[in-house]
């Protein structure tokens, strides 16, 4: 019960300067997680929140001492619901903190609402180049990637095996075309040519029009974006066309990754460039790989690795400032400092609060996503329009 001597307590203990949660330490840090769980990208948003819940319980389900609560919303990868999905967590349910998503259209709608309620957001997949380019702000960071991070160095790759003429397909939307826009710009300053882009409406998987265009035009190779349940979809009508053998097929790891069990065969032989690979050989992943298997009894995927490293980035975070989410100033200056041993190798922040991370060249071998090299170390996203960047 609240009564005249506690209120005079808590009067006490704010006037000594503790902030408000001080006191009994019971209100929780509420984090609005906006992710899709249904849908063609719902095996993602799965796998995110997993992670995100496994570094919460290694921190005891505490961030900066303060016990963490997590309201979910499934966002149905629909862009024109994402600012209203979003008011309604940050207004309707108090949360603190803004946590999504997959589909880069919503990242966008939610982008708009943290920054016009100036509400932490942290993105553990969506790639648009805009959250962290002209619309980076002090309080959006992203855990993941740009779409242009591991599509770049794919260009090189493919014009060094001796590829000059390639198409390219992806889905109709902003992610599918800044990766397809990534990779062409590696492709072509390596001096291939992109001669087709193929593009699809999302999340549409009828893709037989598209492949016998493929098959007519006869490229060195087809480089694609698609993930989740249409790159599984893809792969297999690729394969089931007759195109694998005659025109190799190359990716952004997003098609190779989470989907392999599903394609099965089909996806012996694809190259790839990533962030991540399940068969990284280093400690920090093999300790992450053993525990979210505990966790789950499943294997984690990149979805599940970046959720988990959103986690760490406010674990530390909301260490510095002891769980104080309106010491905005310190909070993001500490999140912007954080460096992690993350199980995708080492990771840092740009000045945009974008990941600065190795993109690694992988081949599907007997079902796994073997690391063939580094095809390109410490990769930082231009970050285009952004002001926080140093001019
Ligand atoms: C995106 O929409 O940004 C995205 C979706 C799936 C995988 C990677 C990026």
């Amino acid at each position: 019960m609240l009564t005249r001597r506690t209120v005079i307590k808590l009067g006490a203990v704010a006037a000594a300067g503790f902030p408000r949660f001080a006191i009994g330490q019971t209100a929780k840090i509420r984090i609005g997680v906006m992710l899709p769980f249904t849908g063609t990208y719902a095996s993602l948003g799965e796998m995110g929140i997993s992670g995100l819940k496994l570094a919460l319980s290694q921190h005891g389900n505490k961030f900066g001492g303060r016990e963490v609560e997590i309201v979910t919303l499934d966002d149905e990868s629909d862009p024109a619901r994402a600012p209203s999905n979003a008011t309604k967590l940050i207004k309707g349910d108090n949360v603190d903190i803004l946590f999504g998503t997959v589909h880069s259209g919503v990242a966008m709608g939610m982008v708009k609402v943290a920054r016009e309620t100036n509400t932490l957001m942290v993105i553990p997949n969506a790639g648009v180049a805009a959250a962290t380019g002209p619309l980076c702000a002090p309080n959006i960071f992203r855990s993941s990637m740009t779409m242009w991070q591991p599509a770049f160095p794919m260009g090189k790759v493919a014009y060094d095996r001796g590829y000059r003429n390639v198409v390219s397909i992806t889905w109709k939307y902003v992610a599918g075309e800044e990766s397809i826009a990534g990779f062409k710009e590696g492709f072509e300053a390596a001096g291939g040519k992109v001669v087709k882009e193929i593009t699809v409406p999302f999340p549409d998987v009828e893709f037989q029009a598209n492949l016998a265009e493929i098959a007519s035009l006869k490229p060195d190779a087809v480089f694609t974006f698609f993930s989740g349940g249409g790159a599984v979809k893809f792969v297999k009508d690729y394969a089931a066309a007759g195109l694998r053998k005659s025109i190799p097929l190359l990716g952004s790891g997003f098609l190779t990754e989470g989907t392999l069990e599903a394609i099965g065969e089909p996806a012996e032989g694809i190259l790839t460039t990533l962030h991540y690979a399940d068969t990284l050989d280093l400690p920090a992943n093999k300790k992450f790989r053993a525990e979210f298997k505990k966790a789950y009894g499943k294997d984690p995927d990149l979805f599940a690795v970046q959720g988990y490293d959103a986690g760490e980035l406010l674990a530390v975070g909301l260490g510095a400032v002891k769980g104080d989410v309106n010491a905005k100033t310190e909070l993001y200056s500490s999140m912007e400092r954080t460096v992690l041993d993350s199980p995708r190798g080492h990771l840092a922040f740009s000045p945009s609060h974008n990941p600065i991370q190795d993109i690694y060249l992988r081949e599907v071998r007997k079902g796994q996503n073997i690391v063939l090299n580094v095809a390109a170390k410490a990769v930082s996203d231009p970050s285009r329009g952004c002001k926080m960047m140093p001019a």
